[in-house]
């Protein structure tokens, strides 16, 4: 029977995360994700989700120095971006400099070549940022973590505390996510028995489409939208309801409930100290409207998604709206890379099967 879009069929075993779409809990290798966001560093999970346990201080020493060794930018690589023209989109460049990876990486993919490219991701992604503007890249700081070492290349500066854990929840609440779009590209051209970055290459193909990795630009959007309107909010959004336009950062296709990831983020905006007034208007805005969905559209369970607090972690940051889908891609970079280790170790190809409706000749 054809399931478009593969809605219901189970593709795979994982041990790396659960989605439960009905009580909305997300879990990374049995563990609450939520509370993982709230307590443990970038390192920490990225460890516990290509390991399978949380790390022991030296596990954990000694995966922060490999991820510090192995961010410093190759010469290959800035030669590459050097030629690559400034049109060209974060996330094409990014594409482009993990496909020429390719020639050193072998079959099956190994958990060091996933280090490689999680250390690279953020460096990748603020060289370009930065190149693309002509403007100079910082000077590698083996200082900071992995996620603080990222804000200072992109803006230069050391983030706040309060931006860091805002940063680090909203990084640590994306790494994983099940089989959605991306994840199953990398699964599916790592099952041909192909390399590490040729599967991360697909999952990147897959994350840069607006159905995926739009991420928080329309919630963006819709906060700018009755913020600056001279009307009631309330009236705003009815307006827009009433025009049969989607509030973005509501809605889920598996939540059927809060999306785990969005409280979890709202939590730690309210505990970090950052700018409270910001958090609050955006904290009444999804009273608002949770209750107009639940009039315009009832027994739809429309709560709101993490789009909506990401965004506000973006805004918080002052981070531009083009570095958000890259941004995306810092942390799922961890979930692709564990799910084609997984995929690896008990791999059979993908090979589903067709309808054929175009008729005899
Ligand atoms: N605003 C208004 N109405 C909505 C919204 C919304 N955000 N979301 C769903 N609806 C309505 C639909 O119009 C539909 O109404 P109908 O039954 O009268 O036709 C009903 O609720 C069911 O919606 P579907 O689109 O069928 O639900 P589905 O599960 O397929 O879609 C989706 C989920 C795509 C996320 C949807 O809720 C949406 O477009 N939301 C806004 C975009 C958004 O926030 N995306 C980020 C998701 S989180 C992530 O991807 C990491």
């Amino acid at each position: 029977m054809l399931k478009r879009g593969l809605e219901g069929v189970i593709v795979a075993e994982t041990a790396i995360g659960d989605v439960d779409g009905q009580r909305g809990q997300l879990l990374y290798r049995g563990y609450n994700a939520a509370n993982l966001a709230e307590t443990k560093s970038f390192e920490e999970v990225a460890f516990l989700l290509l390991y399978g346990e949380l790390p022991t201080s030296e596990d954990l020493s000694a995966f922060s120095a490999e991820l510090k060794e192995k961010r410093i930018l190759p010469k290959s690589l800035e030669t590459l971006m050097h030629s690559l023209p400034y049109s060209l989109s974060i996330m094409d460049a990014l594409r482009t400099c993990v496909s020429s990876l390719n020639s050193t990486a072998t079959w099956p993919p190994t958990k060091a070549e996933a280090i490689q490219l999680i250390a690279l991701f953020p460096t990748i992604i603020a060289f370009w940022v930065r190149h693309s503007k002509g403007e100079a890249v910082p000077t590698p700081d083996p200082t900071l973590s992995h996620v603080d070492h990222y804000f200072y290349l992109l803006t230069g500066g050391k983030p706040e505390p309060a931006q860091s854990a805002a940063l680090t929840a909203y990084l640590v609440l994306t790494m994983e996510h099940g089989m959605n779009a991306s994840t199953f590209a990398a699964r599916v051209v790592s099952s041909t028995e192909s390399d590490l970055p040729s599967a991360i290459c697909g999952a990147l193909g897959a994350m840069k489409g607006p159905l995926h990795g739009g991420a928080p630009t329309g919630v963006l959007q819709l906060l700018k939208d009755v913020q600056t309107a001279s009307d009631d909010p309330e009236f705003v959004l009815r307006k827009k309801l009433d025009a049969g336009e989607k509030l973005m950062g509501f809605g889920h296709r598996v939540y059927k409930t809060y999306d785990p990831r969005a409280v979890a983020l709202r939590n730690v905006l309210q505990k970090s100290g950052g700018d409270q007034h910001v958090l609050q208007d955006a904290v009444h805005l999804e009273a608002l409207i949770t209750k107009l969905l639940a009039e315009y559209k009832p027994g739809r369970k429309l709560h709101v998604n993490v789009e909506y607090y990401a965004a506000a972690v973006m805004d918080a940051l002052a981070l531009d709206s083009d570095w958000f889908t890259p941004t995306f891609c810092v942390s799922r970079i961890v979930g692709w890379s564990a799910h084609v280790l997984e995929q690896a170790a008990d791999n059979r190809i993908f090979r589903p099967s067709q309808t054929y409706v175009g008729g005899v000749r």
